[in-house]
């Protein structure tokens, strides 16, 4: 037995978890969703919060972060928080009032903020017949499967990272940068933001963006408040750090199966009429955004399973910096991305739908298989179950560390 275990610990260990292309070879879905340890983000773990926890305050020992929040302070609007962090507005809302003054997304869905200064929030793509393609709450297990369809069909998209995500599976994060999809900011403990108060605020983006930074390369100039839970007080503090507020138009509550009564159907529907919209013509103005998720298995596949037919309903599905020919994404100015009119040139190909041949029009580069490496992979083999537990212990063991 001792024996046996010990050949599947070198199994395990021979699978490559310290670089972001041996992370991208996995396949396996257990091994994968396995914690395992990167040396950069634990030598920097004392200089961010606790993973998961609410950032309330940024410690006087971050003499960067502070200084960056205490320019700010005196001219953040004077709007008090709202609410509990977990979404609960019922002792606040009655006594709100219903003229919306701070522009609260959760109250009636305002884009528009009522603050001088502030930029509309972008809750649709101008370029008609044309999806803002994105995904939430990543990166997260399931990731590999995921990514690698969107390598095969040549589509990159919005990824809203969660700062913690981002801590605990950093080579996820580099992934969705190396294969060239846009990184935002989605917060670092996925909380209600207008409950937060103003330090929390900063802070919970903030550290998101430094988790990026760290990890990517990169400084993101967009976010999404989780739950779309956005006030001017909260866009005030997002634009100070250069942050775009992106909301959406439509929910595929593809992330709340099993909650409120939504079930896999609602989400299929959500899906159907995304796409029989498109046909009725609502879209011939202005493009749309629907909420996504990269969140479990579940979303993922869904959307993996939907991808042809809204591929084919839409004339074009691309990143939201993309439709809005965004070129420079990141702060660094060594990223760039194409414009809208350059990347719709080069992305003409239709995917196959249901396995029939694909309806590409013009100059088809459609099926280039891309490097989803299968190499090292093979190195988690057979006794998946075993593998997996034994996988878990280590993973202990290297959250120990
Ligand atoms: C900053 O102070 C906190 C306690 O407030 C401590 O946990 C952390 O390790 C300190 N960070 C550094 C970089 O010294
Ligand atoms: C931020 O500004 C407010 C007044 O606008 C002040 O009461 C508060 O003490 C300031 N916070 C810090 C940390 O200086
Ligand atoms: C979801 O799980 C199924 C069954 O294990 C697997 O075939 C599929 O590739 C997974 N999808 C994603 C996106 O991980
Ligand atoms: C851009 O520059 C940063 C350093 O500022 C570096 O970490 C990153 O690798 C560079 N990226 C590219 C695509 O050249
Ligand atoms: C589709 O259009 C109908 C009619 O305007 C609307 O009620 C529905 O919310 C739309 N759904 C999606 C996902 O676009
Ligand atoms: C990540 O995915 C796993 C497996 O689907 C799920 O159990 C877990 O809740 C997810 N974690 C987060 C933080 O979303
Ligand atoms: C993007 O650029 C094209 C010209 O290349 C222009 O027609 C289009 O209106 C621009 N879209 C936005 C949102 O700026
Ligand atoms: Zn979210």
């Amino acid at each position: 037995m001792i024996h046996l275990l010990l050949l599947l610990a070198a199994r395990v260990l021979a699978q490559d978890r310290t670089t972001e292309a041996g992370e991208a070879s996995i396949t396996d879905q257990t091994l994968e969703c396995t914690i395992y340890s990167y040396p950069p983000v634990v030598a920097a773990l004392n200089t961010f919060p606790p993973i998961w926890q609410p950032v309330m305050s940024v410690p006087t020992n971050d003499t960067v972060g502070r200084a960056k929040f205490l320019a700010m302070n005196a001219s953040i609007p004077n709007i008090p928080p709202k609410g509990t962090l977990t979404g609960d507005f019922s002792n606040f809302t009655p006594t709100y009032n219903t003229a919306d003054p701070d522009c609260w997304w959760t109250f009636h869905q305002c884009v528009t903020p009522k603050l001088s200064g502030l930029s509309m929030d972008i809750a649709n793509v101008p370029e008609p017949r044309t999806l803002g393609f994105g995904f939430d709450d990543g990166p997260n297990c399931s990731h590999n499967a995921f990514y690698d369809y969107l390598a095969e069909q040549e589509q990159k998209a919005t990824m809203f990272f969660i700062g913690s995500n981002v801590m605990d599976w950093p080579l996820e994060a580099q992934r969705a940068v190396s294969d060239g999809h846009e990184i935002c900011v989605h917060t670092w403990s996925h909380r209600y933001m207008t409950a937060f108060p103003n330090e929390g605020a900063f802070g919970e983006l903030y550290y998101t963006l430094q988790a990026i930074k760290l990890v990517t390369g990169v400084t993101p100039t967009c976010w999404r408040p989780p739950f779309g839970d956005v006030d001017d007080r909260i866009r005030y503090i997002a634009s100070q750090l250069g942050l775009e507020t992106i909301l959406w138009q439509y929910n595929s509550n593809d992330w709340e199966v099993g909650l409120n009564g939504v079930t896999t159907d609602t989400v299929q529907a959500n899906y159907d009429a995304l796409a029989a919209n498109v046909s009725a013509g609502l879209f011939d103005g202005a493009g749309v955004i629907m909420l996504t998720h990269e969140l479990n298995n579940y979303t993922m596949q869904t959307m993996i399973d939907n991808y042809p037919k809204l591929a084919t309903a839409f004339d074009h599905l691309v990143p939201i910096a993309v439709a809005q020919n965004k070129t420079q994404p990141y702060v660094e100015t060594n990223y760039t991305f194409q414009t809208f009119a350059s990347y719709i040139a080069n992305h003409t190909t239709k995917p196959s739908l249901n396995g029939s041949s694909g309806s590409g029009s013009s100059s088809g580069s459609g099926s280039q298989t891309t490097g989803t490496g299968s190499g090292s992979a093979g190195a988690v083999s057979g006794s998946t179950g075993l593998v997996a537990a034994l996988a878990l212990v280590l993973g202990a063991v290297a959250l120990g560390l």
